[in-house]
Order: structure tokens, then sequence, then C-alpha cells
């Protein structure tokens, strides 16, 4: 079968005629229908350290997808042949509490791979194996849309992760307050995962702004309406890498928002947006700074491992009397949360034969490029 691959050595991108694996028990083969391209693949490219299973010269790559389930091994009960099933990136260390509770997502020891990724083939080909525990099953309806749950759930997770930081240490105020938990959000970055975090805001009412360096009658821009949200061509507000919150805020109306997401990895930008967060808002990191990888010191290395590790910075002043009070024990202790328009996000499709169009299309005319199995 045709797979697409990053070969070693120089990195080439090609098409290579692998065998289809046999499978075992617990194990489905599933028919490829599609996969998207992601950022993360266009990194494996040029400077992500290229990490092929053991043994292997090239890493077959892809690692959101959607298939079609074409055979399944004789102990698998959840699946069935015929079903559209997502298969999920991560395979966690098997030894961390964590991945150990079914979140490798938070793996502890670092000891995880990722298929398409990191130490195991992706889904760029006709055909492939997995586990039938490491696959969704998708209701048929959603079809090949499906290709863009993997990055939605990358987005999801992170708004979900938000709001319980925020329940936990507002809740109650914000209840009392009256209070949305989000009420509006300045997404920063008009890329698919950008715009699938709004999908996601916006069905929660979440008023979200998405700000990008792309013209207002581009396609992220058109999208982004699309969907709802309100967007924002950032270069009409900066000269040079400074940024015009004033203005910005002026043109954008009411626009301090609870909840800043970056998805540009860019820590200029996202740094002086910061200004348009409420009081007692939360930033969530999500993109990592160009050429990270080789940046070893500095703030490219801090932001790197907040994003790759989960990590929680939370800015904090002064006490109130509710911590007073929660105090004494301490000193005295007693006892001791649209079909058209989400289609819109697949702004090309093309047959995997043609892989190296669909690497090439710039970031100016696409959100998510998709490549065709069937
Ligand atoms: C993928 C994630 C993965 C991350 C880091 C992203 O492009 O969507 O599943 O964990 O890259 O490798
Ligand atoms: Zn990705």
């Amino acid at each position: 079968m045709k797979a697409v691959a990053i070969r070693q050595p120089g990195r080439e991108l090609c098409l290579l005629d692998i065998d289809l694996p046999e499978i075992k028990p617990d194990e489905v083969l599933v028919k490829t229908i599609a996969t998207g391209v992601c950022s993360t693949d266009r990194e494996l490219l040029t400077y992500l350290d290229l990490v092929p299973p053991p043994g292997a010269s090239f890493l077959v790559i892809g690692h959101e997808a959607v298939g079609r389930v074409a055979q399944v091994g004789a102990a698998v009960s959840q699946v069935a042949t015929g079903d559209l099933v997502v298969p999920t990136v991560r395979r966690g260390c098997r030894r961390c509490p964590f991945c150990k509770a079914g979140r490798s997502d938070l793996c502890r020891t670092g000891r995880y791979t990722e298929r398409g990724i990191l130490g195991l083939h992706g889904f760029m080909s006709e055909f492939f194996v997995e586990k039938e525990t490491n696959v969704v099953k998708i209701p048929p309806e959603l079809g090949e849309l499906a290709v863009l749950l993997e990055p939605l759930s990358v987005g999801l997770k992170a708004i979900i992760e938000s709001l319980k930081v925020q329940e936990a240490r507002l809740g109650r105020a914000a209840a009392a307050a009256g209070h949305a938990m989000f009420s509006s959000a300045l997404i920063v970055g008009g890329g698919s995962l950008g715009l699938l975090s709004s999908l996601v805001l916006l069905q929660h009412s979440t008023q979200a702004t998405v700000v990008d360096l792309d013209e207002t009658n581009g396609v992220k821009a058109s999208v982004a309406r699309a969907l709802g949200a309100r967007y924002i061509r950032l270069d009409d507000y900066r000269r040079g890498i400074e940024v015009d919150c004033g203005r910005l805020r002026r043109d954008g109306g009411a626009m301090d928002c609870d909840l800043l997401i970056d998805t540009s990895g860019d820590p200029a930008t996202y740094s002086q947006l910061s200004e348009l967060v409420a009081p007692n808002g939360i930033i969530v990191l999500l993109g990592l700074p160009d050429g990270h990888k080789h940046r070893r010191v500095g703030i490219h290395h801090f932001i790197t491992s907040l994003v790759m590790q989960n990590k929680v910075i939370l800015g904090s002043v002064n006490a109130s009397r509710e911590h007073f009070e929660r105090g004494i024990p301490y000193l005295a202790p007693p006892r001791r949360k649209f079909e058209d328009t989400v289609g819109a996000l697949i702004t090309h499709t093309l047959p995997f034969a043609r892989y190296r169009e669909a690497f090439d299309i710039g970031p100016r005319d696409r959100v998510k490029v998709v490549l065709d199995w069937r």
C-alpha cells in the first residue's frame, strides 16, 4: 500500500510502498478515508527531531485521520466492520499514574509515543492498523468532517482545562456576580486550531474574536465570520512588532475577554494582547514558537516547556478574608466546562498522490488541507 512518509537522510517527503500490517486479536484494520495536514507535519519536515519507529529509516506521517473499519480481530467487541472511526494520537508510557488512568495527554515521564509524530508510523497510508481501544467510533452522518476531530480535541481539552481552573478559583464569586464563565474569548491565530477552538466556544455562547495577520477578505476571516466569530486583522493595529491595544480595544468595542487562547506561538504578539484580558482572566498557550526545538534557552524554551508539558502559570496578588479564615486551621490545627460552516474549515481536499502540492499550499490560502485516500 502507498504511504506518505519523511525519509532519512535528508528529510525527504515521499510516497512509499509499504506492507499492509496484519492485525492482532485486539486490533482493527482501517481503510483510510481522509487525513489532515497539520503544522506539526510541516515542522517534522524542517526542524523537529524526526524519530521513526525502531529500525525504520522513515516515518509515515499523519496524525489527523478518519477511516472505515475493514476488518476486526477476534477479540474486538466495541467496533464492527463498516464503522467510521477516528484514531487517537498518543500512546502512553504505561508507567505513570496519568497514563495508567487514561490521561496520556498528561504523561509525567515523557516516555510516550505519538502516531505519525514520534516513534510510531502515522495514518497517511491507504490502510492503518490500531487497537480497538485507540479508535473512536464516529456517527456515520459526520462523514469525512471527522478528520477535524483530532485538532478540535486539542482545543477542547485546553478549554476544559481552563474552565476547571477558573471554576475552581472563581466559581462562587462569578456565579454571585451573574457572570457566565467565559463570556468572551480572544483567539490569537486563525488556523485550524484557532478556528476549531472558536467553534467550541461559540457553541457555549462565548463571544469569540479571532485575530490573525491575514486580510479581512481572506479565507481565515471568512471562515471565522461564517462560524459566528469576529475577525480582526492584526496588521491594521501594528507598527513593527508593537500592537496598539488601545486602538484595538476602541475599534473592537468592549474587547476585554476572560479567556485568551494563543495558537500563534508568537510571544511578542500575545504578550501584548494579554492587555485585553480582563482581571482574573486566563491565558492559554497552545502554539509553539517557530523553530522552538533549536532554542534551548530564553523565552522560546520557557514557552515550549509550558505547552509541551501542560504547565500552569497563574498571576496572583493579595488575599481576602476567606483566605485569612481558611488559614487559621493551619496555624491552630483543631484535629486535623453547523455542518456548512464546519465544512468550510476544510479549504482544500487533494487525492493522496498530490501530497507535495498539499504541503505547498501557503498559510494565507489555507485553513485545513486534507488528503483523500479513497
Ligand atoms: C498534535 C498532538 C500532539 C502534538 C505534539 C499536535 O500537532 O495534534 O496530538 O500531541 O502535536 O506532538
Ligand atoms: Zn496536529
